[in-house]
């Protein structure tokens, strides 16, 4: 396949406060497209959302799947409750609607691996007292397409005293396997990129390994998938003797987050866990305010992968100019690095966006701010 140099991307504010953090990374890729920026072609989707549902009754297009296939990447600000939580007339809908389409699009794309880096950057909130908190650089990958979100089951006799419900699990030897080569080669690519100096931070376990994948289960009770995962990890690992295995059971998992979570390099998790791991990795490196996030399919680069930051769409916060847009602007980044791989301009732009936030964090540490003051000043920094 030829490298591309051309993107079209399908941006989607979504409902909440994705509407209030989008036009920040729009503005942003603008910015970085002038000169000899990368050339993308930015198109902007009513759909998926809940403002969409109110007039047509459902949250995409019939037609959605070949619509989002005519884009190289999609990037999404958040789905859900349209908040102002205060405004009480707002139009609702039961999540298992209003948040169908991620899920569609994950696995309508067999966007298999979602991957979530919870790295420290400095003037981030800080939550944790101890100062080695602040080399935190970890890459929790998550199932994606499978496991606790195969969405099978049902409801029999709703509502009765009889009634029973089913939500089965779904782990297949393929994807198992094929997320777990993903993560051992994430990990020596993490292992180049700080002996070339282009990751800072080591992972704190300089006493042991220089790379390490981490697996996450319940094996001592959910055996069947547990095993399963244990075996197939043994066996992708035995293919890269060079990096160290460590596993850990979700539980005490979330524990070492918290007291050490410097230790912890690539870790690697099911669908459920995996989500609720990045929430807990994300408050670790300042909140969902920070905390980008990426939906790949890395087998077949050429079906669009989706970008979209680890928080939802806050109708708690929103209407309020409270969202924080660097956890967009960060998930923008990573969009631009994963054209990168193709496309050098994109990579240059990554590391101006990026460098903008980080600089803007330092710069401001401790500050309340509303977002769009937060917008401005990376926008501004980023100029163009
Ligand atoms: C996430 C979200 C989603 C998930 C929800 C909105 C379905 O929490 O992206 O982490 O559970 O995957
Ligand atoms: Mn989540």
């Amino acid at each position: 396949m030829q490298a591309r140099t051309r993107w079209r991307i399908a941006v989607a504010p979504g409902d909440g406060v994705g509407r209030e953090v989008m036009p920040a990374a729009l503005t942003a890729l603008q910015q970085l497209m002038r000169d000899d920026g990368p050339r993308l072609q930015l198109t902007e989707l009513e759909w998926p959302a809940t403002a969409y549902h109110r007039e047509h009754g459902r949250m995409m297009p019939e037609e959605w799947r070949t619509r989002l296939a005519d884009f190289d990447v999609l990037l999404l600000g958040a789905l859900g409750d349209p908040g102002p939580s205060s405004d009480a007339k707002r139009y609702r809908l039961p999540d298992a609607v209003s948040l169908a389409p991620i899920l569609a699009i994950r696995q309508g794309f067999d966007q298999w691996v979602c991957e979530r880096p919870a790295i420290s950057l400095e003037g981030a909130p800080r939550y944790l007292a101890d100062e080695r908190a602040g080399a935190i650089d970890m890459l929790v990958i998550r199932e994606n397409s499978e496991g606790e979100y195969i969405g099978q089951g049902g409801r029999t006799a709703p509502g009765t005293g009889h009634e029973v419900a089913t939500q089965v699990e779904v782990f297949t030897r393929f994807a198992t396997e094929r997320l777990f080569r993903h993560a051992f080669q994430r990990a020596r690519q993490r292992r180049e990129e700080r002996a070339a100096g282009r990751r800072a931070l080591r992972f704190g376990m300089q006493d042991r390994a220089d790379a390490q994948v981490c697996l996450v289960t319940k094996r001592n009770a959910l055996r069947h998938w547990g095993e399963m995962y244990t075996e197939i990890f043994a066996e992708v690992a035995a293919d890269y003797p060079d990096i160290d295995t460590h596993h850990e059971l979700v539980d005490a998992a979330c524990m070492k987050f918290v007291t050490s979570p410097w230790r912890f390099d690539v870790v690697v998790a099911s669908n459920l866990q995996g989500d609720i791991l990045t929430d807990l990795a994300a408050v670790l490196c300042g909140g969902l305010g920070v905390a980008p996030s990426c939906n790949l399919n890395p087998s077949k680069r050429h079906v669009p992968p989706m970008f979209e930051p680890t928080h939802g769409s806050a109708p708690d916060i929103a209407g309020k100019d409270l969202a924080d847009p660097r956890a967009m602007l960060l998930t923008t980044a990573m969009m631009l690095d994963w054209m990168g791989e193709e496309d050098v301009s994109a990579s240059k732009a990554a590391r101006r966006l990026r460098q903008a936030i980080e600089v803007d964090l330092r710069e401001h540490q401790g500050e309340i701010r509303h977002g769009s003051a937060i917008a401005d000043s990376i926008l501004e920094r980023i100029g163009g």
